[in-house]
Formats: C-alpha cells, sequence, structure tokens
C-alpha cells in the first residue's frame, strides 16, 4: 500500500504539488489522468523515490521512503519500477543488454550475489517473451518501431519482477492498435505480478480499459478518486468532458473477480 501524505513541491517557488493527498491499494491498477503540466510526472518520481518534497510523507507499505536516503532509499524502492515517459533505452546496448541490464547491476536480492549468467539469460527470455520480442536480442534499439521499443523497456522493467510498477504515458505518441497491446501487456503484466501499478495517462481509452480505479491529477492535488463508475458520475468540469466526449462504457472485470 502506498500512501501519499500533504505532498509539496515547488520549483522556483511555484508549486506543483499543493498538498497531495492520495492512498494507493495493493494489487489496484490507479490510473491518474490530467491535463499536460499538472504535475503527473512530478507525483511518480516522488513515489519512485527520485525527487524529494518539500513537505510531506510518502509511506510504501509503512515505511517513509521521503526521509531516507543513499542505500535506504534503495532497499526500500527496490521493488518498484518505473516506465519513464519515452522508451529510455540504452541506445548503445542491444536488447538482451537493455534488458538484462537492473539484473547485472544489482545481482539477487535474496543471496545479495550477481546471478549466474544462464539465470540471467533464462530471465532475460522469459521477459521478451512475455512482451512478444523473444528473438529481437541482438537487435538495436534504432532497430526497432515505437511500440517495440516500448515492449522493449516493459521487458527491461519486468525483468526483475517489481512488486509496484509506475507507468509514465505508456501508450503516449502510439498509434492505436500498438497502444492496446500495450494496455493488454499492461494488464497482463498485473495479472502475472500481482503487483501495485500506478498509470498516468491521457490517454482515455486506456485509462478505461486498465483502470481499477480512476484519479484526477488536478490544481496540485487528487481533486477526485473512484472506482470508474463513481468517477464519471463526478460533477467536474473534465470529468464531464470525458463523459460527452470520450467515455466509451467498455472497461475490465472488476478489481475482486481478478484477485483469484
Ligand atoms: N525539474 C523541474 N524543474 C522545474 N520545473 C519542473 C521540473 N519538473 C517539472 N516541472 C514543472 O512542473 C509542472 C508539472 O510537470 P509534469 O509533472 O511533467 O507535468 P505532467 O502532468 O504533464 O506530467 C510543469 O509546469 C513543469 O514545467
Ligand atoms: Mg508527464
Amino acid at each position: 500500500m502506498i500512501i501519499v501524505k500533504n505532498l509539496w513541491k515547488r520549483y522556483q517557488s511555484i508549486p506543483v504539488l499543493k498538498g497531495l493527498n492520495l492512498e494507493v491499494k495493493k494489487s489496484e491498477v490507479l490510473v491518474i489522468l490530467g491535463r499536460s503540466g499538472a504535475g503527473k510526472s512530478v507525483l511518480l518520481r516522488h513515489i519512485i523515490g527520485i525527487e524529494k518534497p518539500d513537505e510531506g510523507q510518502i509511506l510504501v507499505d509503512g515505511f517513509d521512503i521521503t526521509s531516507c536516503r543513499g542505500n535506504a532509499l534503495y532497499q526500500a524502492v527496490k521493488n518498484m519500477g518505473m516506465l519513464f515517459q519515452g522508451a529510455a533505452l540504452f541506445d548503445s546496448m542491444n536488447i538482451e543488454q537493455n534488458t538484462a541490464f537492473s539484473l547485472l547491476q544489482h545481482g539477487d536480492p535474496i543471496t545479495k550475489k550477481p546471478y549466474p549468467s544462464h539465470v540471467i539469460q533464462k530471465k532475460v527470455k522469459e521477459a521478451l517473451e512475455m512482451v512478444g520480442l523473444e528473438g529481437t536480442e541482438k537487435k538495436m534499439p534504432s532497430d526497432l518501431s515505437g511500440g517495440m521499443r516500448k515492449r522493449a523497456a516493459l521487458a527491461r522493467l519486468i525483468v526483475y519482477r517489481p512488486s509496484i510498477l509506475l507507468y509514465d504515458e505508456p501508450t503516449t505518441g502510439l498509434d492505436p492498435i500498438t497502444a492496446q497491446q500495450i494496455n493488454e501487456l499492461i494488464v497482463q503484466i498485473q495479472k502475472e505480478l500481482k503487483g501495485t501499478s500506478i498509470v498516468v495517462t491521457h490517454d482515455i481509452n486506456s485509462a478505461f480499459f486498465i483502470a481499477d480505479r480512476l484519479a484526477l491529477h488536478k490544481d496540485g492535488q487528487i481533486a477526485h478518486i473512484g472506482n470508474v463508475e463513481t468517477f464519471m458520475q463526478i460533477d467536474d468540469p473534465i470529468i464531464h468532458f470525458l463523459r460527452e466526449h470520450c467515455y466509451t462504457g467498455i472497461k475490465k472485470e472488476p478489481f475482486n473477480d481478478r484477485q483469484n
């Protein structure tokens, strides 16, 4: 469970997060909607500990990650992974090397030793199979299409099986069919890793497809949060717009049914 309490962040004295509160339940997919520049990426960077707030706390399974640094912070966030806006692959490494990167860097969290190479190979193969990129091991990122690069970035994320996954605009810039493939992968990854996912997007169709709950990030705060039906009934100009122009009523099966 992730609890964000009264989070404040200013850049050059301009507040972006203004006392933001948020609770993310274990094993849910929470989709955060909001207009460009609302501060969604800023919020994710705080949750994964890359940035420190001016005020407030972020508790991950009861542990306050805003008060620790260095190795303590690494220990606290090592079960988290983030898919950054843009695929952010290493251009000079092939897909196999990109996918293996975190395994090579951090080793086995249980034994605290480096992974044997055959274990790395197996994990990389499984991750690439899961995203449908088997056979691309020796290809360079520049050889792949935008959608494939996004899937490679997903493989690099899931290879170490994080229990908290953060996705920053995973479908932005992709054509609708590729975007839907990424949506389906996010749902599949959620089922397989049984993790907690936070997905930031302004792609409404993605949001409806993957969300257990929806939240609206507005004016530096989470203005509204709820399950899809409840959220869509909320009286807010942005939600009104979504209701009028975008809502198809199609969503995935309810959260509780997916626990089995
Ligand atoms: N490192 C930074 N330095 C200064 N301003 C920043 C920084 N990061 C984000 N901002 C500002 O914070 C606001 C929110 O940014 P961001 O979280 O990227 O928005 P979005 O909701 O589109 O992801 C923007 O006005 C952006 O310019
Ligand atoms: Mg952003």
